[in-house]
């Protein structure tokens, strides 16, 4: 590990700014980043992260400051320009293009850039790539049928495979599991080795004082602070990303646990579930962990009805459910928070409101048929508790910063009156603080009686929230812990990779 630190900065961003609409998503903001340096950007949702790299990136043109490299001031006006300085930029929304495979979204665009290989070749270094990331990527289907899991992984096959002396990585972990993110960080810790300058993005704490060797904290749009990660606790930094201290970070209020509410036995599809049979009791919060790919997600969109199963049954408080779509399972009491909040869980173009009204959820909400003042208010109390950082109710949904899109999501999903709640990964890309709000939420919800079915790859939040874990691997489930409390996250794993 090479952590010798030039007193030259390979970069240095000073007095950026940057406003949208009704939003100023940057006012004076500085950045310094070494050679061989992990410099984590921290700060809650909507705090300006994403808006700094895109700048960096040029994606994003800011109103002032400046950004200069190895000494020399730089023009990032295009992403080509980014390029050619050698930055290469991990964006948190991806941009592969669907129809493309793997491989041609790696080098797309690369002709441009004097950087062309032959055809031929390209298929094989993609290969290679993927083999160096130690991940099993199928490389000739269109990227539009890929896992959310290795979509990401082709973005940052994509990163890699350009010669770059800063990398900035905007949430690369947030759809992975924590194998996936231990290969991501041996290749981190070679390219620092190398002396290339890294900026990681990320809202997993124990992954920052893992990998980072400074933290660079934004709030509201500044420059907050920034310390050696040695010199930093965890509730430090926590309390300067969200301005308050939060005692536990998981605050399980474990609800009365009634009887078996949702029972599922021998669910099959395909070779992707095989004979998966569980309960959820009423006020539980059954935790789902595994591998990605080994068919969590599989199992819940067979249970809200989204895929069609091959056998099975489903009852619902003793009554035996005939779900053939989402609309049964919603009527019936059973609602998904799906993982993939772009594609399926907001209309981008829509506004907020909107998307937390959709017709669908309205008409079968708590509220009865809501009145757009109503869906106003109910709104408001949202964004209040889970502090959604919108200018207005009326922001289309694709402005909002990755996390806040995740919370109104979110939001949608708790005011429908359902029996059991399934979250697929709630708070992936959530920050520190919303994520305490939405525990509570769960606390709540399992308090008034509901049951709720959380999947999640963060193994501390696996551990912290569940009352009872089921693991899965490889399409079944390989293990059931009910004494959470002392299990350990290596317990868990060894279950998922058995
Ligand atoms: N294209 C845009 N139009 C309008 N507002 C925008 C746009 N992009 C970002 N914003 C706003 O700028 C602010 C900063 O957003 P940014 O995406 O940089 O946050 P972030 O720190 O990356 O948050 P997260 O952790 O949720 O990803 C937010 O208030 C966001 O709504
Ligand atoms: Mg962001």
């Amino acid at each position: 590990m090479v952590t010798t630190v030039d007193t030259a900065p390979l970069l240095e961003m000073s007095g950026i700014r940057k406003s949208f609409p009704g939003v100023q998503a940057l006012s004076d903001v500085s950045l310094r980043l070494h050679r061989g340096e992990v410099l984590a950007l921290m700060g809650e949702n909507g705090a300006g992260k994403s808006t700094l790299i895109k700048t960096l990136g040029g994606a994003h043109q800011p109103e002032s400051g400046t950004i200069v490299i190895d000494g020399s001031p730089v023009d990032l006006s295009s992403p080509m320009a980014a390029i050619a300085a050698g930055i290469g930029v991990i964006y948190q929304e991806f941009n592969l293009i669907p129809a493309l495979t793997a491989w041609e979204n790696i080098f797309l665009g690369r002709e441009q850039t004097g950087l062309f290989v032959d055809r031929s070749t390209e298929r094989q270094r993609a290969a290679a790539l993927f083999e160096r990331l130690g991940v099993d990527v199928p490389l000739d289907i269109p990227s539009r049928q890929l896992s959310i899991a290795q979509q990401q992984l082709v973005e940052i096959a994509k990163a890699l495979s350009q010669d770059v002396r800063i990398l900035v990585m905007d949430e690369p972990s947030a759809a992975l599991t924590p194998q996936e993110v231990d290969k991501l960080f041996a290749i981190i810790r070679e390219l620092r080795s190398q002396g290339i300058g890294i900026v990681y993005i990320s809202h997993r704490l124990d992954e920052i004082f893992e990998i980072a060797d400074t933290i660079t904290v934004l709030r509201d749009g500044q420059h907050a602070g920034d310390a050696p990660t040695s010199e930093m606790t965890r509730q430090q930094l926590i309390e300067l990303m969200v301005g308050r201290s939060i005692e536990n970070e998981f605050p399980k209020h474990p609800a009365e646990i009634g009887d078996s509410r949702l029972v599922i036995s021998g669910l099959c599809r395909g070779s992707t579930v095989k004979n998966v049979s569980f309960d959820v009791r009423r006020g539980e919060v059954l935790g789902l962990t595994g591998l990605v790919g080994a068919g969590r997600t599989d199992v819940v969109r067979l249970i809200f009805g989204a895929d069609t199963r091959d056998g099975g049954q489903i009852t619902l408080d003793g009554k035996a459910l005939n779900i053939r779509s989402p609309r049964d399972a919603i009527r019936a009491g059973v609602c998904l928070l799906t993982e993939d909040r772009k594609s399926q869980g907001l209309v981008l173009c829509r506004s907020v409101r909107e998307n937390f009204g959709l017709p669908s959820v309205r008409h079968l909400s708590a509220f009865g048929v809501m009145q757009q003042r109503q869906e106003r208010t109910a709104f408001s109390a949202f964004v209040d508790s889970l502090s959604i950082r919108i200018p207005h109710q009326e922001q289309p949904a694709r402005n909002l910063s990755g996390g806040n899109q995740q919370k109104v999501v979110l939001a949608k999903w708790l005011q429908v009156n359902a029996k059991v709640l399934i979250f697929d990964e709630p708070t992936r890309g959530i920050d520190v603080g919303a994520k305490h709000e939405i525990y509570q939420l769960m606390n709540d919800l399992t308090a008034q009686g509901k049951s709720i079915i959380m999947i999640s790859s963060e193994l501390p939040e696996v551990l912290g929230m569940s009352d009872r874990i089921l693991v899965m691997h490889e399409g079944r489930i390989s293990g059931e812990i009910s004494d959470v409390p002392t299990t350990t996250q290596e317990e868990l794993i060894k279950l998922a990779i058995n």
